[in-house]
C-alpha cells in the first residue's frame, strides 16, 4: 500500500513540469442542512486537555477565545483516560473541560477514540493487534495497530464511542463529532489476521455467491488454486510465489469495506443519540490507496483531512516549492473529490515546524497563512490548526503547535491570529462557496490497487502517474476536480485518465458517452488491460474502449534501459519528447497519429492518438511521456476544446477560484520566496487590502491576494 511517505517520496521524481458549475451545496439527500453543517465558522485549533494540566485549561481556553477561534477538536487520543478500565468510564474532567471552553464561547468537536487502545485494553484482547503483510503481529504503544475486523475490538470501540455519545448528546458546546482518526494513516495498511480471513471469507460469500463464481472470476485453475470451501480462500500473505493478482484485488477491496463498515457501526449510534450533532471523521490529505473514501465518507456529512505541507517538504526529496505546492493542491482536490465536491474541513493544518522524528524546515513568515489560504482557495469551509500548545512529552513532542514548550507564543501564532481575522471578513458565503473546475482527473483506486499488485515495470507506480498527470494539468491554472470514473462526466469538458490499467463496463460507457456529446477524454498507456476481476481482456486493448480510441495496441514495452524518444505534429507539433518507463505502440483504425516513437524497436510508430468519436474527441497517450512534454501536451489538448486560463501565472504561482452564484473569489497564492507578478484579465479587487488592480497584480514572498471583479 501506498503510505503518506511513499506516496510523497514516489510522487516526487515527477514535478519537474509543474507549473464553472453550480453549487453543490443540495447534494445528498441528508443534504447540508439543519445539522449536518454548523452555522458557526469552523475557524478553530485542535486542543489537547488530556495532556495539559487542569490548571492550565482556564488560560487556554481565554487565549483560544482570544486568537479569534470558534471550536477546538478533543479526545481523540484519550481512550485510557475515558475508559481507565474495562466498562468503568469517566468522562468526569472532559465535561470540565467542555465547560471552560463554553464559557469562553469555543465550541466543541469530540473525537472517539477508536485509533489507540489503551495498554489494559490489548493485554487482555491481543487478537486485537494488527497483523501485517509479512504474518508479523504489530505491537502496541503506537497508534492504528489494530484489526478492523475483529469483533471485540469493534465492540469495545462502540462501547466507549456509545458512551461518549450519551454523555455528550445535551451538552452545551458541543457541535460534532470525529470518528476515530486517520484511517488512511497506515504504515502497512491491510491487516491479515485470522478474523480479517473469516471476514474476507464471508464478504466473498456475499459478493460471489458460489465458489464456482469465485473460481472462474479469479481464474484459480492457475497454480492449482481451485477453492472447494470457503475456509480455504487465504489472505495475501507471503507465499513464495505471487498471489492470484484477483485474490488480491478483492482482499483490498475488503480492507476498504472492514474499515468503512468498522466506522460505520460508530456512526450509526451517533446518529441516534446526538441527532443534533455533525460527523465526520479526517484522513490524510493526499490520494492514498488504502481505502475507498467514498465509501468511508458516504454517509458522513463533510469530508475532513489533514494538511501537513511539511510533511511535503520532508519527503518529496529536493522538493521546490512548485513541488510541495503542487502536491498539497493534489491532496486538497482529491478529498474535495470524495464528496463530489462539496466544502470540505481541514481539522488539522500546520501551525509550526512539523516533526515527530524530524522537524521539518521552519515554516517561512508567511507560509502558514499562504498555506491555510491555498487550503481555502481548493474549497475548504473550515480549518482547525494543529496544535494549540506543543507536547512536552510522547512521541510528538518535535511537532510545534501556536504555543511553544514554555507556553510562550509561537513564531506563527500573529499570523495565524491574523489569517483567521481575515477569514472571518471574508465570511461565510466565501467559505461555503465551490471550487470553480473545468477538467477532470480519474483516481481510480482499482487501476491503483491493481498496479500495486502488478506494476508491470518496476518502477512504474499508480502515485506517480496520477501525481505527474496532475502536475501538469495544474499547471495550466484552469481548476482540476479529482474524480472517480463512474462520476458524472457531463459537466466537464475534458476528462484525463493515468494509468487506466482497470476499465469496468461500467466506467467504458461512462467514458463512451462522455465523448459521444462531445467531451475531450484523454486516457494514458495500459488503457483498459483489465476487467474487474484483475483478468487480462481477452480482446485487442484497448478492451471495451477501442472504439471510442480508434485505434488498437500493437504491442506494449515497459522500458528500462532503452533511450526512445516521442516526435510529435500536427497539434501537439513542438520539441521532441523522451519516453521513460512505458511504451505503448499503438495502431489506428479511425484515429488520426500525433506522435511517434523515434527510436527502439518500434521507431516511427505511433505513440499517441486522436479519434473523432461522435460528437468529441478521444487522445490515447501510449508513452510515458517527461514531465515537461506532457505539461506541454496537456496545455495545447486543452486549447484544442478551448480551455486556459485567463491568468497569465508564473510558476510557482497558484490561482484558484470559488463561486457562489454570481460572486466569485479569485486567490493568487505566491508559492516562493521571491516577488512574483500575476496579470490579471480586467479590473479586480483586492478584499484583503481594498486596492483596485488591473494588469500586473505584484506578490511579495509567500503573499496572497483575494480578488474580485470590480
Ligand atoms: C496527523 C494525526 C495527528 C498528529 C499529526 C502530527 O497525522 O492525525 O494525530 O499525529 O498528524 O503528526
Amino acid at each position: 500500500m501506498i503510505t503518506r511517505r511513499l506516496f510523497l517520496a514516489n510522487a516526487s521524481a515527477l514535478f519537474a513540469a509543474a507549473g464553472a458549475r453550480a453549487p453543490l451545496w443540495a447534494l445528498s439527500a441528508r443534504g447540508i442542512s439543519d445539522s449536518s453543517v454548523p452555522s458557526v465558522m469552523l475557524l478553530g485549533v485542535d486542543y489537547y486537555p488530556d495532556q495539559t494540566p487542569e490548571t492550565l485549561w482556564e488560560e487556554d481556553a481565554r487565549m483560544i477565545a482570544e486568537t479569534g477561534f470558534t471550536n477546538v477538536r478533543v479526545a481523540e487520543f484519550a481512550w485510557s483516560l475515558m475508559e481507565p478500565s474495562e466498562a468503568k468510564f469517566d468522562f468526569a474532567w472532559l465535561h470540565r473541560a467542555v465547560v471552560t471552553l463554553q464559557k469562553h464561547g469555543i465550541q466543541v468537536i469530540l473525537g472517539t477514540p477508536s485509533a489507540a487502545p489503551p495498554p489494559w485494553l490489548t493485554a487482555k484482547y491481543p487478537d486485537i493487534l494488527m497483523v501485517n503483510d509479512q504474518g508479523m503481529t504489530v505491537s502496541p504503544g503506537g497508534r492504528r495497530f489494530t484489526c478492523p475486523t475483529n469483533k471485540v475490538y469493534r465492540r469495545l470501540s462502540l462501547d466507549i464511542a456509545t458512551e461518549m455519545a450519551r454523555s455528550f448528546a445535551d451538552t452545551p458546546g458541543v457541535i460534532g463529532w470525529q470518528i476515530d482518526n486517520e484511517f488512511t494513516l497506515q504504515r502497512w495498511g491491510r491487516c491479515y489476521c485470522k478474523f480479517c480471513r473469516a471476514g474476507f471469507q464471508d464478504w466473498l460469500r456475499i459478493k460471489y455467491g458460489t465458489l464456482d463464481e469465485i473460481n472462474s472470476k479469479w481464474g484459480t485453475a492457475f497454480w492449482s488454486q481451485v477453492y472447494t470451501d470457503f475456509t480455504q480462500i487465504p489472505v495475501p500473505l507471503p507465499s513464495n510465489g505471487d498471489p492470484n493478482p484477483g485474490l488480491a484485488l478483492d482482499y483490498d477491496r475488503y480492507q476498504s469495506y472492514a474499515n468503512a463498515s468498522f466506522l460505520e457501526e460508530q456512526l450509526a449510534i451517533l446518529r441516534k443519540t446526538c441527532p443534533k450533532h455533525f460527523v465526520t471523521t479526517n484522513n490524510v490529505g493526499a490520494p492514498l490507496d488504502t481505502i475507498d473514501l467514498h465509501e468511508m465518507y458516504k454517509n458522513l456529512d463533510f469530508v475532513c483531512h489533514d494538511n501537513y505541507p511539511g510533511f511535503a517538504q520532508m519527503f518529496i526529496p529536493g522538493g521546490s516549492p512548485d513541488a510541495v505546492a503542487t502536491m498539497i493542491s493534489l491532496g486538497h482536490d482529491s478529498m474535495r473529490g470524495v464528496k463530489d465536491g462539496k466544502p470540505f474541513m481541514i481539522m488539522e493544518e500546520q501551525s509550526g515546524k512539523a516533526g515527530q522524528s524530524f522537524f521539518s524546515p521552519p515554516p517561512r513568515k508567511g507560509q502558514i497563512r499562504l498555506w491555510t489560504y491555498q487550503a481555502i482557495a481548493h474549497g475548504a469551509m473550515g480549518l482547525n490548526y494543529f496544535r494549540w500548545d506543543t507536547a512536552n512529552f510522547g512521541a510528538e513532542e518535535y511537532w510545534h503547535g501556536m504555543l511553544n514548550h514554555d507556553r510562550s507564543k509561537s513564531p506563527s501564532f500573529d499570523e495565524i491570529q491574523q489569517t483567521v481575522k481575515e477569514l472571518k471578513t471574508l465570511g461565510q458565503e466565501m467559505l461555503q462557496s465551490s471550487y470553480v473546475s473545468n477538467a477532470a482527473l480519474f483516481f481510480d483506486l482499482n487501476s491503483a490497487w491493481a498496479t500495486v499488485i502488478q506494476p508491470g515495470n518496476t518502477k512504474l507506480t499508480f502515485a506517480s502517474q496520477l501525481t505527474a498527470w496532475y502536475a501538469s494539468i495544474a499547471s495550466t491554472h484552469i481548476g482540476i476536480d479529482v474524480i472517480q470514473p463512474e462520476s458524472d462526466l457531463s459537466r466537464y469538458k475534458a476528462v484525463f485518465a493515468p494509468l487506466p490499467y482497470v476499465v469496468s463496463p461500467q466506467e467504458a460507457a461512462n467514458i463512451r458517452k462522455f465523448v459521444q456529446t462531445g467531451g475531450l477524454f484523454v486516457g494514458g498507456f495500459r488503457l483498459g488491460v483489465k476487467d474487474e476481476n484483475s483478468q487480462i481482456v481477452r480482446t485487442p486493448l484497448p478492451g471495451l474502449l477501442r472504439d471510442v480510441m480508434g485505434a488498437t495496441v500493437k504491442d506494449y514495452m515497459p522500458i528500462y534501459t532503452e533511450k526512445i524518444g516521442v516526435n510529435f505534429s500536427s497539434l501537439l507539433a513542438g520539441p521532441d519528447a523522451d519516453c521513460s518507463l512505458w511504451a505503448d505502440i499503438l495502431q489506428p483504425s479511425s484515429a488520426s497519429v500525433l506522435a511517434t516513437y523515434t527510436a527502439g524497436p518500434y521507431s516511427g510508430e505511433p505513440a499517441i492518438t486522436m479519434n473523432s468519436f461522435g460528437h468529441g474527441k478521444a487522445v490515447y497517450l501510449g508513452a510515458d511521456l517527461d514531465p515537461a512534454s506532457l505539461a506541454r501536451v496537456f496545455a495545447a489538448l486543452l486549447e484544442s476544446v478551448t480551455i486556459k486560463s485567463s491568468f497569465d501565472v508564473p510558476r510557482g504561482v497558484e490561482v484558484c477560484t470559488r463561486k457562489s452564484g454570481p460572486k466569485e473569489w479569485t486567490f493568487l497564492l505566491n508559492h516562493t520566496g521571491a516577488t512574483q507578478a500575476v496579470t490579471v484579465p480586467g479590473p479586480f479587487k483586492d478584499l484583503l487590502t481594498g486596492a483596485t488592480h488591473t494588469g500586473k497584480v505584484g506578490l511579495d514572498a509567500y503573499e496572497v491576494r483575494v480578488l474580485q471583479p470590480a
